[in-house]
């Protein structure tokens, strides 16, 4: 079967959160569907062109498991997919008919979050909602503002969140039957974002996770995103207890080649403590080893005597007080592009960035008395090889009493002083090992790297840190050499 998609022009296609599932990628997920019902309501919300609903359709009428019959249910706002929408619903009922399968459809040119917001809040005078046997989506992917439209529909059925794909699928979970099954393909963002908390929560809460898929390359993440972001599968059904395994794959690319399928325990998805509900997907051999390598760490930050922050100085809350060249009654202000080799370079006169803050009575809460302090970006480019960017400021080549950290930045110290200088050293070296990397990759799909992330890995102890950072007589080597060194440390200690 082939569609025609005739989609939005392209501004009204980021509006709308339109990027259509390629057909291999719509196959894979067709085939994680479990036994169906004789007769499945299937929910195809965001339906697009109807790629999701035509591979189920065309798996069903291949597995002939007994399903007599499909009733579809399909929302899509575009006007301009519409056509394009009935003709492969059409095509559905010629294909269904041949293999002996009643196909009925229903096509609602609605806003699915307005309209089912409300029924799934019980209000008296909407009709209660439809339920579902199944559902297949790639929702739209969009953040959505504390007072938008779609953030008020959300509310006032009770859901609170941030992302319009996060809304499609807590409203679909809540159209579920109990064992209902839902597979849908998302940005990996809600798995450890700090914003996605709530969802995660409703999301785990309501749903038994049986299968994440992630793709691995870059090419596979086909939403037209200015930000690195992967997109995971998962078929999950509507339920309250967790499985106790849960099967893991991934793949190089869209063409759904898959390279590992492993069945691990589901409390190492989800660990059985985390307040924080942390969804981590291993996949690769290689984040294996870094796994097992970081389980047998031990040391929290906090018991090393360490905390990390945020950097303190929001730019374009203090712009009076900011200065492009350091002049009298001015400290340093480090923003990520002093970042350089390991070590901070600053001043960077040529740069975009002020380099320095006013010293005075407004600015002092936003500083912190200079010292060693371990920095890393919060944000990296695609470009950047590691997630975690971490440096060391030397307050030994930067000299100033006072220090601004700019936002953009994390800064690992102690008690809102510097660190000691072996310890950060050591830090240093074991934040950017491609151990930590590929530990950090296991349950981060976007380029962020917030200081909550950092405050839940697991440390080697203090004597170990130490004694790395007296051994690093230079912050520059290369990655291999700076892997070989934490290495030796760690699988020393095991
Ligand atoms: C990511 S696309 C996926 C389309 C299709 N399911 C596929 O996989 O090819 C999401 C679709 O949701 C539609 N959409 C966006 N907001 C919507 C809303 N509030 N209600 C219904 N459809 C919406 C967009 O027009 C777009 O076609």
């Amino acid at each position: 079967m082939s569609i025609v998609a005739i989609s939005a022009p392209r501004q009204r296609k980021g509006e709308l959160g339109q990027f259509l599932t390629p057909p291999p990628v719509a196959t894979f997920m067709a085939s994680l569907f479990g036994p169906l019902p004789d007769v499945v309501r299937l929910l195809d919300a965001g339906a697009g062109a109807g790629a999701l609903t035509e591979a189920f359709v065309s798996r069903l009428c291949e597995k002939k498991d007994g399903v007599r019959a499909v009733e579809a249910t399909l929302f899509e706002l575009d006007p301009l997919i519409q056509d394009a929408l009935s003709e492969t619903m059409l095509n559905c009922q010629r294909v269904c008919a041949r293999a002996g399968i009643r196909f009925t459809f229903a096509i609602h040119s609605t806003d699915f979050i307005r309209e089912m917001s409300a029924r799934v809040a019980n209000d008296l005078f909407v009709t209660p909602p439809p339920t579902f046997d199944a559902a297949i989506a790639n929702p739209p992917y969009r953040k959505i503002s504390m007072d938008s439209p779609e953030r008020c529909n959300l509310r006032y059925a009770g859901i609170e969140t941030s992302n319009l794909y996060t809304g499609f699928i807590a409203l679909i979970l809540r159209l579920l039957v109990p064992g209902g099954q839902l597979v849908g393909i998302t940005p990996r963002s809600f798995c450890n974002g700090p914003y996605f908390r709530n969802f995660r929560e409703d999301f785990l809460g309501n749903l038994e996770g049986h299968r994440l898929h992630v793709f691995e390359s870059r090419e596979a993440a086909f939403r037209d995103d200015k930000v690195l972001q992967e997109n995971i599968v998962f078929h999950a059904v509507k339920g309250r207890k967790q499985p106790r395994e849960i099967v893991i794959s991934s793949s190089s690319g869209e063409n759904g080649d898959i390279v590992a399928k492993n069945v691990i325990p589901f409390a190492e998805v989800v660990h059985p403590h985390d307040g924080e509900k942390f969804i981590h997907i291993p996949s690769a051999s290689g984040h294996a080893a870094a796994k097992k390598t970081m389980d047998s760490l031990h040391s929290s930050l906090a018991s090393l005597g360490v905390s990390v922050s945020t950097g303190r100085v929001v730019d374009f809350r203090l712009k009076s007080a900011l200065r492009r060249e350091p002049e009298r009654d001015t400290v340093p202000l480090v923003y990520p592009c002093h970042f350089n080799g390991g070590t901070v370079h600053w001043p960077k006169l040529e740069g975009r960035k002020p380099n320095a803050i006013l010293n005075n009575d407004e600015t002092r809460p936003w500083l912190v008395r200079s010292g060693v302090y371990l920095l890393t970006k919060r944000f990296t480019s695609k470009e950047e090889r590691r997630r975690v960017v971490a440096c060391l400021f030397d307050p030994e080549t930067v000299k100033a009493e006072w220090l601004g950290f700019e936002n953009h930045l994390n800064y690992f110290h102690s008690n809102g002083h510097g660190l000691d200088r072996n310890l950060a050293v050591g830090l240093f070296a074991f934040l950017n090992s491609t151990v930590v990397d590929q530990y950090f990759r296991r349950f981060s799909g976007h380029t962020q790297v917030n200081a909550t992330d950092l405050r839940k890995l697991a440390y080697p102890d203090s004597k170990t840190l130490k004694a790395m950072g007296a051994e690093m007589k230079t912050l520059d080597l290369s990655q291999d050499e700076l892997d070989e060194l934490v290495e030796k440390y760690l699988h020393g200690r095991r």
